[in-house]
């Protein structure tokens, strides 16, 4: 290990610890929260002390994952006439947890314009860049702002943190940058202005932060502009009722899929 990851290191735990005094300021309530999940967070410690292995590591896995989910769609595209949601709900990739659905949706709905909000490292966002590549067409506008804390609904603390000196999306393979766009600031400020301008997209995914007020004004600001056939999906969809209540105010029929709920927009 070089000195100069332990250095990198040793600023992101101050500036981490900085951010969790500011936000107990903020919110005096949550100090119980926030210090068990210190307590039970103690472990990841040395992963971001280490941070420059964790990447290389996690970079060659999400590589290894990728490939995978490309060899097996041209295993099953010469067979299978058409995937909708009762088909993934059979679990193609186990191993490679919910991404490897999202793979295999976006090679089946081939959509021309997706939006993602949160990035973090890029898990999600290599998975949707690799099956546009594979599409060779679309383009994916990814939404986050990094470091941030709040509290669930259920009540328990919940922190974001980049690893030490990399900006969101550093697992996503270089060769895949070329259909993406990432636009730093929070969605509330963002998501909107994008939308107009977009006018129309074919996928939302949501995965930044999970609280019924966030998950809320995504799915609201987003269903509009999804085109007919295409989808909305989230991630995390059982941390509060946002996603059941959004589908029983528009009447749509939701899948809930190991936590991953998905949308689709019929007319
Ligand atoms: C669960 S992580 C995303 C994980 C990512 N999809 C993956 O597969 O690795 C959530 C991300 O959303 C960001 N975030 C939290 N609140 C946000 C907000 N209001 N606007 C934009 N991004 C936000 C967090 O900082 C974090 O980077």
């Amino acid at each position: 290990m070089e000195l100069r990851h332990i250095q990198l290191g040793l600023r992101w735990l101050t500036y981490a610890t900085i951010g969790i005094m500011r936000f107990l300021f903020a919110h005096p309530g949550a100090i119980r929260p926030t210090f068990k999940f210190i307590l039970s967070n103690v472990h990841a410690l040395p992963r971001h002390l280490h941070y420059k292995t964790h990447i290389e590591e996690e970079q060659a896995r999400i590589k290894g994952e990728l490939a995978r989910c490309s060899d097996y769609f041209k295993k099953i595209e010469a067979y299978q006439k058409s995937i909708d949601i009762e088909w993934l709900k059979r679990n193609p990739l186990p191993d490679i947890y919910r991404w490897a659905r999202l793979y295999i949706l976006i090679r089946a709905l081939r959509p021309k314009t997706v939006i993602e909000t949160g990035v973090a490292e890029g898990e999600s966002t290599s998975f949707i860049l690799q099956a546009l590549a594979d599409n060779g067409d679309g383009f994916l506008y990814s939404i986050d702002l990094p470091n941030q804390f709040y509290i669930t609904t259920k009540g328990k603390f919940h922190a974001e943190f980049n690893s030490p000196g990399e900006q969101p999306g550093c697992l996503v393979p270089p060769e895949l940058r070329g259909r993406w766009k990432l636009i730093l600031g929070n969605t509330f400020d963002t998501l909107p202005k994008l939308l107009t301008k977009l006018n129309s997209i074919d996928l939302f995914q949501h995965d930044s932060e999970h609280t019924y007020e966030t998950m809320t004004f995504e799915y609201e600001s987003a269903w509009p502009y999804i085109c007919p056939g295409g989808y909305l999906v989230s991630d995390d969809a059982t941390w509060n009722t946002s996603l059941l209540d959004f589908a029983q105010r528009h009447n749509v029929n939701l899948t809930i899929i190991e936590g991953q709920g998905f949308i689709q927009k019929t007319k």
